[in-house]
């Protein structure tokens, strides 16, 4: 089991050093909604509303390390984070591990995260994620693909404002470096966009990181 010190570290060594990070393996008691969250939380469940708490307990640990003072992160209706006008940022949970990253808007568009448990992906759900291209994958290597793209889509998402199907997306890796790239099979996403995402991935024994960005002065 990972601690909170090391689940940052994971994190922060994928994205580049301005990107600030904030992560912990379980929800601290201290961890609260500002009350403009609290009015969009009527509805969750009692886990629902943890997972929600912790990530945006992260999100603002994550902006003081910017020098932001603790703000909001409301929720659109299609549930992607509202990040305050002067950053961007990305918010994964799994288990009751969560995390968060943020960055300056002025450096960045956008940052994708997302954090998987290592188990390798499940084969009925293969033809879901994997394009025929990618079938050949085994588990292990599916769940890194599946990863990658959540990533993708986290970034790509607040910029073309439209889902992307798994289908709509091929993950190219460069293993030697542990870095990926995003070949979008849609003309929703301009494919400089897609050239100016960049994708770091890290995996250990309990965990698939994936880490995504685009940098302001990209297209
Ligand atoms: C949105 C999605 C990526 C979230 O991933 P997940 O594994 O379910 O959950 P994670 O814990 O990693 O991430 C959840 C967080 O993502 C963020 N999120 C949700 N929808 C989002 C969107 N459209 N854009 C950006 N971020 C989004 C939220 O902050 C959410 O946490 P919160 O609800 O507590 O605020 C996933 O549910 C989904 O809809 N995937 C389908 C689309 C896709 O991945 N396509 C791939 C091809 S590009």
């Amino acid at each position: 089991m990972m601690n909170n010190r090391e689940l940052q570290r994971l994190i922060a060594g994928l994205f580049p050093d301005d990107v600030a990070v904030a992560g912990s393996v379980t929800c601290p008691t201290d961890a609260a909604l500002l009350p403009e969250e609290q009015h969009q939380t009527t509805a969750m469940v009692a886990k629902r509303l943890r997972e929600f708490t912790h990530g945006r307990h992260c999100a603002r640990q994550a902006m003081q390390q910017l020098g932001h003072a603790p703000a909001p992160v409301l929720k659109h209706e299609d549930r992607s984070p509202v990040w305050p006008d002067q950053i961007c940022g990305s918010i994964s949970h799994t288990g009751d591990i969560a995390a968060a990253v943020v960055a300056h808007r002025d450096g960045y568009r956008s940052l994708g995260l997302d954090i998987e448990t290592a188990e390798p992906l499940d084969e009925s759900t293969h033809a879901l994620i994997l394009r025929p291209d990618e079938r050949s994958a085994d588990g292990a290597q599916a769940k890194l693909i599946f990863s990658a793209k959540e990533a993708i889509y986290k970034t790509l998402y607040p910029l073309v404002g439209s889902y992307l199907d798994f289908q709509e997306m091929v993950v190219e890796f460069d293993k030697a470096d542990g870095t990926f790239a995003a070949q979008p099979h849609t003309d929703r996403v301009p494919p400089p966009l897609a050239a100016a995402l960049q994708g770091r991935y890290q995996v250990t024994p309990d965990w698939v990181v994936a880490a995504t960005w685009i940098r302001a002065a990209a297209d």
